[in-house]
């Protein structure tokens, strides 16, 4: 596995091995991986010939007193975590790499991000968006992976890659979750014993989500009993629950097959977002 920090050096290359015929899976990261990366980087291996994993902490998603400089990195394991899952080359940019000092432009999507973590966090997904752009332009990937557990994000991504026409197709994979339900994230490392088992209460709530919707509870009814069980539990602090359109995000009020249920909630310092499909009985 080869591991490259140059954006020159990992573009001239892969644009050769694009020529040459080989399709590029891209899965783009910021370290710290776990399960849930390495298992992005085991579709990128199904699907490709040659596989890129990147690592790179954008600062420029992180909102002022967010967790930039607190952010884990574990270079060495990450580098080889993405061997043994079968990554070519793992691209590791440096910040000025990244951004020049006179950097000018950035890629906003302008609806869809509006929104429950937009609403939360409102400078996000732009930085999201710029180094997604960027990074697909020095990878030029044929696929690019990314986690249903940012749903949000990878609805932004699929919308910047349609209005842009990047040439790259999405893949977007299933939620990897720990034995007791909790959904994996490089954050779930600042929990304590004790916030940790208090954020199991995202979970627990999607689950009485999806068993409501396969009961025929209506959508707003099962917004508000998330939104309860999230807030009675003791050292959370709810942000949102909502049952939402899976495309659009807005919320569904009226009868429907399927939507998207999504969480966000601090836990002590941390915050955690967790999001699952709801499937309700066909009206007849
Ligand atoms: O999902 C992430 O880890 C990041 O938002 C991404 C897509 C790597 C962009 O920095």
């Amino acid at each position: 596995m080869q591991v490259i920090s140059s954006p020159e050096q990992v573009q001239s290359f892969l644009l050769r091995q694009k020529q040459n015929g080989q399709t590029i899976g891209v899965v783009p990261t910021m370290g710290a991986l776990h399960q849930g990366h390495l298992s992005l980087v085991q579709r990128a291996r199904q699907e490709s010939t040659l596989v890129v994993a990147t690592i790179f902490v954008n600062p420029t998603q992180f909102g002022p007193g967010e967790d930039f400089e607190q952010y884990p990195r574990t270079l060495q394991d990450d580098l080889q975590q993405c061997e043994q899952a079968g990554a070519d080359l793992v691209f590791t940019p440096k910040t000025d790499e990244m951004y020049g000092a006179d950097a000018q432009t950035f890629v906003r999507v302008t609806e869809l991000t509006q929104r429950l973590e937009g609403a939360h966090r409102p400078t996000h997904f732009e930085g999201v968006t710029t180094i997604v752009a960027k990074l697909f332009n020095i990878t030029v990937p044929t696929i690019a992976c990314f986690g249903q557990k940012d749903y949000q994000q990878q609805l932004i991504i699929r919308q910047m890659v349609k209005d842009l026409n990047f040439g790259v197709k999405i893949v977007t994979c299933p939620i990897i979750r720990e034995a007791d339900g909790l959904a994996l994230s490089s954050r779930n490392r600042y929990l304590s014993e004790t916030e940790r088992n208090r954020a199991l209460v995202l979970n627990r709530a999607l689950r009485n989500a999806g068993q409501q919707a396969e009961g025929g509870v209506s959508p707003a009814q099962i917004a508000v009993e998330m939104q309860r069980r999230i807030h009675d539990e003791e050292g959370v602090e709810l942000e949102y629950a909502v049952v939402a359109d899976e495309r659009t995000l807005q919320p569904v009020c009226e009868d429907t097959d399927s939507a998207v249920a999504l969480v966000a909630a601090r836990v002590g310092k941390t915050r955690l977002i967790d999001n699952a499909i709801l499937r309700f009985p066909s009206t007849p």
